[in-house]
């Protein structure tokens, strides 16, 4: 398996993984919505591929943390494996080459909403643990942040999604 950041190539094998994965959409048009908005990191686009077949995929892009300040740091989202292949660790590689993409650049923290038990093996903890709020009203266990090398205290509010969102 080899993960690399996408290119214009393999956006219709990602959005094949987004829709298989999910039995949907609108995942994969969340992906289009976020690559055509300001908040489209390239390089934190990256997908999993077994003999050049994309099987995996995962995204980072920037949402907001609204507190003293607005700051714009990472959200997960969306992640997905094809059905075939999941359960083999491809999910789990691909979140963490992203941190270690995200650490690189210097980024803060990484928020995600998804099974706990799933995130925590990487360092997520649920968000108000670090002062964050959700805008969704969720179990407070399923909001979570994993806090990079940059990350601060200070660094505290409340989360507001882009409008790439709304449609999801
Ligand atoms: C979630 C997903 C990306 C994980 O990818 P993966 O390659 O299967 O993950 P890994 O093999 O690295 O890790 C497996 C872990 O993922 C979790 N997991 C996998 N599939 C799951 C499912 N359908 N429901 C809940 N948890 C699941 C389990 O905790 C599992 O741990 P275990 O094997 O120790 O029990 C993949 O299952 C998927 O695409 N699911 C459908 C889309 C989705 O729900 N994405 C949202 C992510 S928040």
């Amino acid at each position: 398996m080899n993960i690399r950041s996408e290119t214009i190539l393999d956006y219709p094998a990602i959005a094949e993984v987004n829709t298989l994965a999910f039995g949907q959409e609108n995942e994969a048009k969340l992906v289009e919505e976020i690559r055509h908005s300001e908040r489209y990191i390239p390089e934190l686009s990256l997908i999993a591929e077994v003999e050049n077949i994309v099987v995996g995929h995962i995204l980072f892009s920037y949402i907001d943390l609204v507190g003293e300040e607005r700051l714009q740091v990472l959200g997960l989202a969306p992640m997905a494996v094809l059905p075939d292949f999941q359960r083999q660790g491809i999910g789990s590689a691909l979140v963490k080459a992203g941190l270690e993409i995200a650490n690189a650049r210097g980024e803060v923290m990484a928020i995600v909403l998804g099974h706990p038990q799933f995130y925590h093996r990487f360092g997520f903890e649920p968000s108000v643990n670090y002062g964050i709020e959700s805008p969704f009203p969720v179990p407070e266990d399923v909001f979570m942040v994993k806090p990079l090398q940059s990350y601060q205290q200070i660094y505290q509010g409340k989360v507001i999604y882009p409008p790439a969102f709304e449609k999801v």
